[in-house]
This record gives structure tokens, sequence and C-alpha cells, in this order.
């Protein structure tokens, strides 16, 4: 049966190249990109929603309805990261306005549409904070059993985080979002820090992108920088890790991950804990009625890289 996505993104630098690494396989018809919903988190749900049009356009993905979703969390105050993916999101290269508008139809009510009116048939593939899934389980508690799969980048567990030293940012960006995904019983595989990192890229990759021709791998090497230069800022490394696509290559094809099955909970009170995503590790685990979710825990990070920089160029 062939993948048919719906994404959730907050269109910031490493959600664009997902999008771009899906692009080739939506132009084959290998898979189907039903729509998008963009969320706050990187960037303002509006912002990620003209970006996300604008790298379709240049990714020649054309006709996929983008919608805007969830400004803020449902408990905090909003945040952005503008210092990892430029105030624009896109690295602050200047991009024209895309042709396209968002659609009409915010992103928790696309989420619950297209659930009904495709039940059992879509992977739901978010990729930022999980305000809009959230939202769309409080809208129709039936969600759970409309996908035929979701997964989720997110999470750290034996990795620190990375937006504090406990909690990765998407689940740190709405964790009562977060905590109602894990909860709700869904066919959900949880992709996180703990296999992001290992697949992160180094500067001979990045140099073997700045040397394609091609529009797309130009496009990729200019939003690529503001976050490479971050990441330098920060680790002092030459690299990035695009977390968001490893995410998109899972659910392609999840042969290139290994995964165990386990309940997941998120910290909602810790003071400087808050956001951390926990399971029990006690043999005699005390999960009550709490799911399990597959997380994934290896993933082979040469097949990755390769296949990314092979839809780029
Ligand atoms: O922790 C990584 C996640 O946070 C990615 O989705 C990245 O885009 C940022 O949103
Ligand atoms: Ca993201």
């Amino acid at each position: 049966m062939k993948t048919r996505i719906l994404l959730d993104c907050d269109t910031g630098i490493d959600d664009a190249l997902t999008l771009l690494y899906l692009a080739p396989l939506v132009r084959s018809g290998e898979i189907d990109l039903v729509a998008i919903g963009t969320v706050h988190g990187n960037v303002a749900p509006e912002t990620g929603a003209l970006n996300t049009l604008r790298v379709l356009e240049r990714a020649g993905v054309h006709d996929v309805p983008v919608a805007v979703g969830a400004g803020r969390p449902m408990a905090q105050p909003v945040e952005f990261a503008d210092e990892w993916h430029g105030t624009d999101g896109l690295g602050d290269i200047g991009l024209p306005e895309p042709a396209a508008r968002p659609a009409d139809v915010s992103a928790p009510e696309q989420i619950v549409r297209l659930a009904r009116a495709n039940p059992g048939e879509l992977t739901l593939l978010a990729v930022g904070p999980l305000t809009n899934l959230g939202i769309a389980l409080l809208l129709e508690p039936r969600l759970p059993r409309l996908f035929r799969e979701v997964v989720v980048m997110g999470g750290a567990f034996d990795h620190h985080g990375n937006i504090t030293g406990h909690a990765e940012a998407n689940v740190w960006h709405d964790p009562e979002a977060a905590e109602l995904v894990f909860a709700a019983g869904w066919p959900l595989t949880l992709v996180p820090l703990d296999v992001t990192h290992p697949t992160a890229l180094d500067g001979a990759w990045l140099d073997r992108l700045a040397a394609g021709e091609g529009e797309v791998a130009r496009f990729a090497s200019r939003i690529l920088e503001f976050y490479v230069t971050a990441y330098h800022r920060s680790l002092g490394v030459r690299g990035a890790v695009i977390h968001d696509a490893l995410a998109a290559m899972l659910a392609v094809d999840p042969s290139l991950g290994e995964y165990t099955e386990r309940p997941v909970r998120v910290e909602l009170r810790g003071d400087r804990t808050r956001g951390a995503t926990l399971w029990d590790r006690r043999r005699y685990a005390d999960d009550g009625d709490r799911p399990a979710v597959r997380v994934a825990v290896r993933a082979d990070a040469a097949a990755f890289q390769e296949r990314l920089l092979s839809s780029l160029l």
C-alpha cells in the first residue's frame, strides 16, 4: 500500500530539507503528500506555512494544501527558535513570497477531516511541536483508530535534551500536547534524538551538497548555511543534524531503523525537567493503562545521508 503522508511541521530549516527529501518521491508517484499543516515552534505557523509553500514551489510539488495551525502551546507562553532557523525560519536569506496561499481550514481541522475521509489509510508525520495533533485528538476522540500510522520526530531517552538538558525541542514546546499524543493509543512511532544525532551530517557531506549545480541543491546549501553556523557556534563543529528528514525516511522505509516498544510519558511538573520524555526501565514496570509506543533505537546513518544527498542533487 502506497505511503500517503499528512505532514505537520514548523518549517524551519530541517523541516525544509525534509520537504526537499520527500519531493522526488512525490513527483515519481512513489508516495502521496496529501496535505501539510504548520504549527508554532521554530517559527510562527503563518511563517511556517509561507516557508512550506516557498519550498514546495522550488521542489516542483504543486497543489498540496498547506493549512495554518496552532500559534501557541496549550499551557505555556509561545517561544520560537530564531537562533537556529533565523527570524524568517529559512536562514534569513530573503526569499520572495510564494505564489500560493495557505488553505482556509485550520491544521487541526484538516487532520480530523482527512482522517475521517481516509480511515486507516494515512500516515501522520509530525516533525514539529504536537499542538495540532493534541487539538485534533480533543476534536475527534476516534482519531487514534483512523490513521494507518503516526510518526513523530521528538523526545530523548538515553540522550540529553537539546532545548534544555533534559527535553527535546518538539516535546518541550508543548509538553501537554505531547502527553496527549503519547497516551492516545494510536500506532505511533517515535524518532528521538537518540537516533537523529548519530546521523549528523559532516563537512564532507556539506561540501558534496555545495558541489551540486541543480536549483534544489543550491537552495538547500543556501538555507543550510544559517543552521550550520548555529551548530558551529554552539558545538564548535561544522555539521548539522537534519532531525526531521530521518523521521520522514523511517515513515517511508521503516527497514532503515530498529525499534523497541515502551509506554512513554512526558514530565509536566518538573521545574528543571518539564518536557522530558520518560519510560519506566524496571523489569516489572508499573505503566497502568498507558499504551506502548514504538521507539526507534537505531537507524542506518549511511543510508540516511546518501538518500538525503541524492534527493537534493
Ligand atoms: O529537536 C529537533 C526538532 O526541533 C526538529 O523538528 C527541529 O525542526 C526543531 O523543530
Ligand atoms: Ca521541525
